[in-house]
């Protein structure tokens, strides 16, 4: 994500976010704003000067500073402001725009599918929604709601909902792909821990995983079993003993 205005402004640390490596088949920026003025212009600059393939709007940002602007989640309680937003930037936009956002500002009152009402409204401008499954007030916390990522994915139709939230492996990925009406899914925090995690969406390559996988939980199992014994071996050198019945009555 990177601050529209900061980009408008010519911050160089919020334009080295813009920087696409060649190996990236493809490259969406995604700008947070507050403004139709400033988020049109940065749309305008980003098609004119930056090589990328779509452009994403930040409706999700639970950051306090974001969020008290207007910016990030705090557009999900705009409509007004983000219908103009829309708009404005599609107006100006010769690639996809599209729209990241959470299920609602505050827990247990799900807003994202009037959202998705409103942007429907204003017909093809926007091209996917990408719908985290957590409240602003929620932040990281508890499970994503799968369940109304897929009411809302049936709301969007036609437009192609993205679902994001706690996908941990291709198996979670297929799962949800199969149960819901989501069109593809989004993964985050998990790219972290397990870097390969994108691979495994090849099948030969899930094989290979699925392999490592269960040779490594062996590996981690045999090693614990030698520490104990090494360690336990060194305080009670009769230990093995211990294992013939009639010395483990005498133990
Ligand atoms: C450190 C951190 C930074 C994030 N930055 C962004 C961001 O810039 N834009 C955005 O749309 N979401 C951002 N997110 C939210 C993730 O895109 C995603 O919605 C969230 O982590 C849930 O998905 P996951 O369970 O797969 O991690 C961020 C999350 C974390 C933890």
């Amino acid at each position: 994500m990177a601050m529209a205005l900061n980009l408008l402004q010519g911050q160089q640390s919020e334009w080295a976010l813009l920087r696409r490596h060649h190996t990236e088949t493809t490259f969406g920026v995604q700008i947070c704003g507050a403004h139709v003025d400033v988020m049109t212009r940065c749309a305008q600059m980003l098609a004119e000067n930056v090589d990328v393939d779509f452009v994403d709007i930040n409706m999700g940002c639970p950051l306090d500073l974001v969020y008290q602007k207007g910016a990030g989640s705090g557009l999900i309680g705009r409509l007004n402001k983000l219908e103009e937003i829309v708009v404005g930037m599609s107006s100006v936009l010769d690639v996809p725009l599209t729209v990241k956002m959470r299920k609602g500002i505050h827990d247990n009152k799900n807003t994202a599918h009037s959202v998705i009402n409103r942007i429907k409204q204003l017909g093809e401008r926007v091209a996917l929604i990408t719908l985290h499954g957590r409240s602003r007030e929620q932040r990281y916390t508890k499970l994503a709601d799968w369940e109304y990522i897929n009411y809302c994915a049936k709301e969007a139709d036609p437009i192609p909902l993205f679902g994001n939230g706690d996908i941990l492996s291709f198996e979670d990925a297929n799962l949800h792909k199969q149960n819901t009406n989501i069109c593809g899914i989004m993964i985050a925090r998990y790219v972290n821990i397990k870097p390969w995690i994108f691979y495994c969406f090849d099948s030969s390559v899930l094989f290979f995983v699925r392999y490592v996988n269960i040779k490594l939980r062996i590996f981690t199992v045999l090693t614990l079993v030698f520490w104990f014994f090494v360690r336990y071996v060194n305080i009670k050198p009769w230990i093995f003993y211990c294992f013939d019945s009639s010395v483990l009555f005498f133990c």
